[in-house]
């Protein structure tokens, strides 16, 4: 959807807060958003989450839309979970770096050379990729579902190298990793980060594990979006560098305003830690896509099965895990 589209079709004196309020109830409607969307849409947002806490919502509400301020692959998962709802992405081309760097193709031919190994893919990826894998995972029960799985099991893990990385330090384990990573996550200078923490020592540096290692190693705590958002409330220091991307530092500052929090500068001057694809997501465009019910997420049955199986191995070990509010 093109920006020239949004401003002709949207009449500016509208309060586009409460129309999106006033669709929700006219259409039985939730939105979903991850926490990597701009801070409007978080507002607007009935439940703000990382990937897993999304995907159970999806699977769970008992809304007839789904509206989903995320990225492609996350409102794929929803209608993988919940193919009954009408499933709405606000821009299809909200894709993930991820994503792209598991094509399906190569990836098939890659799981054919091991075929000893199970695949465990990260949720970052495409519903064809989920259908060639054994379990998902996300980056808030990686380790729960790594464990889960008997240590002589040889595995190949997909398709972020970083978090796959992290994961064998860890766990001990030698998973074979697919070279994929995610742009915003792999942008950070450990040279800026350095000066930074000189700048400020007492802040404490917390990180995503699609971080680069080097990220990691200097880290006094990694987690996921919603593990580093818990972990700013539980903890007592008052400042912390955060090496994510900046959308989470809208519900750090709300949860905690007495705190700072420092986005992680990149290695360059760019806003390289705003996700392209995240930010594409505007609250113009999810009230045009909550209006006319459109862009709207479709699939494959036959893929969409395929797709499923790995993804309720993930949530039935999640779920005995504790891992699921
Ligand atoms: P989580 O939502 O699991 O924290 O992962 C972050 C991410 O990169 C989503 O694209
Ligand atoms: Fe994909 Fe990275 Fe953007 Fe997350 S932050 S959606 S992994 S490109």
């Amino acid at each position: 959807m093109e920006k020239g589209f949004v401003d002709k079709e949207i009449d500016p004196s509208l309060d586009l807060f409460a129309e999106i309020e006033q669709l929700k109830k006219e259409k039985n409607a939730i939105i979903l958003a991850h926490y990597y969307q701009e801070p409007d849409i978080q507002d607007v947002a009935d439940y703000i989450g990382d990937s897993l806490g999304l995907a159970q919502q999806a699977e769970q509400t008992n809304a007839d839309l789904i509206v989903f301020a995320g990225v492609h692959f996350m409102a794929e998962t929803a209608k993988i979970l919940n193919p009954s709802k009408k499933v709405l992405l606000p821009d299809l081309n909200a894709g993930c770096s991820l994503a792209d760097s598991a094509p399906a193709g190569p990836f098939r031919a890659f799981k054919e050379k091991h075929p000893d190994h199970l695949v465990v893919s990260y949720i970052n990826c495409t519903a064809e990729i989920k259908a060639l894998s054994d379990i998902i995972c996300t980056s808030g029960n990686a380790i729960k579902i790594i464990e889960s799985i008997p240590k002589e099991q040889p595995i190949l893990f997909a398709p972020d190298k970083n978090l796959g990385a992290y994961l064998n330090k860890i766990s001990g384990r030698e998973m074979l990793l697919w070279n994929g990573a995610c742009m915003v996550h792999e942008i950070f200078s450990l040279e800026k980060i350095t000066k930074l923490k000189i700048r400020h020592p007492q802040a404490k540096l917390i990180a995503h594990p699609e971080c680069e290692e080097a990220i990691l190693r200097m880290a006094d705590y990694i987690g996921s979006t919603t593990q580093l958002l818990k972990y700013t409330k539980t903890d007592h220091a008052t400042e912390y560098i955060v090496a994510t991307e900046t959308g989470i530092l809208h519900q750090m500052q709300q949860d905690n305003p007495q705190k700072t929090f420092i986005p992680a500068p990149p290695n360059n001057n760019c806003a390289c830690n705003d996700c392209p694809h995240m930010k594409l997501n505007t609250l113009e465009k999810l009230y045009l896509c909550m209006k006319y019910e459109a862009p709207e997420i479709t699939m494959d049955e036959t893929l969409r099965l395929a797709a499923k199986k790995p993804m309720d191995r993930m949530l039935a070990i999640s779920r005995a895990a504790g891992l699921l509010g």
